[in-house]
């Protein structure tokens, strides 16, 4: 099946030559990405490649050096990451920022209480928060059996998908996930998967970041390809098979050198058992 996509409208979220230096450091130089509506961009690099670097600049913990952020076509520099969430930017850090002790519910609407009652009788509206995520995670797929459960007693991907649902509820129009299925186990990684798609038909814009590339192509509309710093291209996933990817990811040349290396090992391997076999032989002719 091939799906010819319009040429995107205005994106959600833009960078153009982005440069980013901690000192002497280059953690970005010249990099550009977009993501449109209804888009997942898939941010792939090795370790120290710059990936947590771009997201944190533009969910606001980073200002950048040079370049320019554009969210809905308009320039922007986000002092701080509640600007960029009042702009919609949600993001979801690799440690999630909850309290494992806490209910589910509890967690959900951390930092945002609804609250029941006036002056000195307000008070925690329990029942409304574990209706609303109870809601909200269900039109998501996810079946809670008690919304006061404890978050530490949630398997990783559940947790992944509660702090992404929590991102959806409030508003966000791009999500950002730093390495969500990076810790999880095949099964759990598919249910993340699944609810980022979700997302996507939302019509979110989602920046996925990740090391697999398995977890990448099935739900990337787009690759951009990060190595030490600088971006070593974007492309359509309709224009690279998935084998294209892993190997410009791991760096091209340095996956050629290992496959001819490991060539060789195979080769002295096949003639030193050819060696030992004839000699055997040799020894019974003898
Ligand atoms: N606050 C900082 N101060 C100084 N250097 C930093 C800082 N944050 C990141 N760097 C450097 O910038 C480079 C990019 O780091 P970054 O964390 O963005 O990589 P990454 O692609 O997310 O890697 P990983 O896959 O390991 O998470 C690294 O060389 C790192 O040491
Ligand atoms: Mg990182």
């Amino acid at each position: 099946m091939t799906t010819t996509k319009m040429p995107t409208s205005t994106p959600l979220v833009e960078v153009q030559n982005i440069s980013k230096y901690f000192g002497q450091v280059i953690a970005l130089k010249d990099i550009s990405m977009r993501v449109g509506a209804g888009e997942v961009m898939c941010l792939l690099g090795d370790n120290g490649a710059g990936k947590s670097t771009l997201i944190k600049t533009l969910s606001g913990v980073h200002g950048h050096d040079e370049g320019k952020m554009l969210i809905d076509g308009e320039e922007v520099r986000f002092n701080s990451p509640r600007e960029a969430l009042d702009r919609g930017i949600a993001t979801v850090f690799q440690d999630l920022a909850m309290i494992p002790l806490m209910g589910i519910s509890r967690n959900f609407f951390l930092g945002r209480e609804p609250t029941k009652g006036f002056g000195p009788f307000k008070r925690y509206d329990s029942a409304h928060a574990d209706r609303v995520t109870r809601e909200a995670l269900k039109g998501m797929g996810i079946d809670i059996r008690d919304p006061s459960q404890p978050v530490g007693t949630l398997s990783g991907g559940e947790r992944q998908s509660v702090a992404i649902a929590r991102a959806v509820h409030f508003g966000a129009k791009v999500l950002i996930l730093d390495e969500p299925t990076s810790a999880l186990g095949v099964k759990q990684a598919a249910v993340v998967l699944r609810y980022i798609a979700r997302t996507k038909e939302q019509g979110l814009g989602v920046i996925f970041i990740t090391h697999n590339v398995h977890h990448a192509y099935p739900i990337a509309d787009r690759f951009t390809i990060l190595k030490r710093g600088r971006s070593y291209g974007t492309f359509e996933k309709s224009d690279v098979t998935r084998e294209e990817v892993a190997s410009m990811m791991a760096g091209g040349e340095d996956l050629e050198n290992l496959s001819s290396e490991l060539a060789e090992f195979e080769r002295t391997d096949r003639e030193e058992a050819k060696d030992r076999h004839d000699g055997k032989r040799r020894t019974r002719e003898t």
